[in-house]
């Protein structure tokens, strides 16, 4: 009995890991971070691939390419209103993320990690 539980149990952890570590984006839900990058104006000033006031998602994720605190250093930028130059060389504070909860600040930064 003892050593069904034990295989049940390590079976339950390998399929953990395997969800973990197949992909760290495996679980983004695109068309919600979409919606709030929409709701949140993000897109005036960013689009996916091409630089527009501010940088492309896809120059942002090459950035933090290989970085294990990427998503924590955009959770910062997202929530804190970092300063940041315009091209017209005024300087404001970034956006903050009106997201109604943490899960979805988090989900929009791992879209954008994911382009
Ligand atoms: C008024 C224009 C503007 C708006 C609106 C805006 N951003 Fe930005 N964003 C910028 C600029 C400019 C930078 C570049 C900052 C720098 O490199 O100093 C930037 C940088 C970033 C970065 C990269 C930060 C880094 O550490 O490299 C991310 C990610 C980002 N913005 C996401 C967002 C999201 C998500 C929203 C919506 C909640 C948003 N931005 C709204 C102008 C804007």
């Amino acid at each position: 009995m003892a050593s069904k539980l034990s295989i049940l149990t390590s079976v339950a952890v390998a399929t953990a890991a395997a969800i973990f570590s197949a992909s760290a984006f495996a679980d983004v839900d695109a068309v919600a971070a979409k919606k709030l990058a929409r709701k949140d104006h993000c897109l005036r000033c960013h689009a996916v691939a091409k630089k527009k006031e501010g940088p492309s998602y896809q120059s942002v994720a090459y950035k933090y390419k290989g970085q294990a605190d990427a998503a924590d250093k955009l959770y910062t930028h997202l929530t804190s209103g970092e300063k940041v130059k315009l091209s017209d060389g005024h300087e404001e504070n970034h956006k903050i993320a009106t997201a109604k909860n943490d899960a979805e600040i988090r989900n929009l930064i791992s879209w954008i990690l994911a382009q």
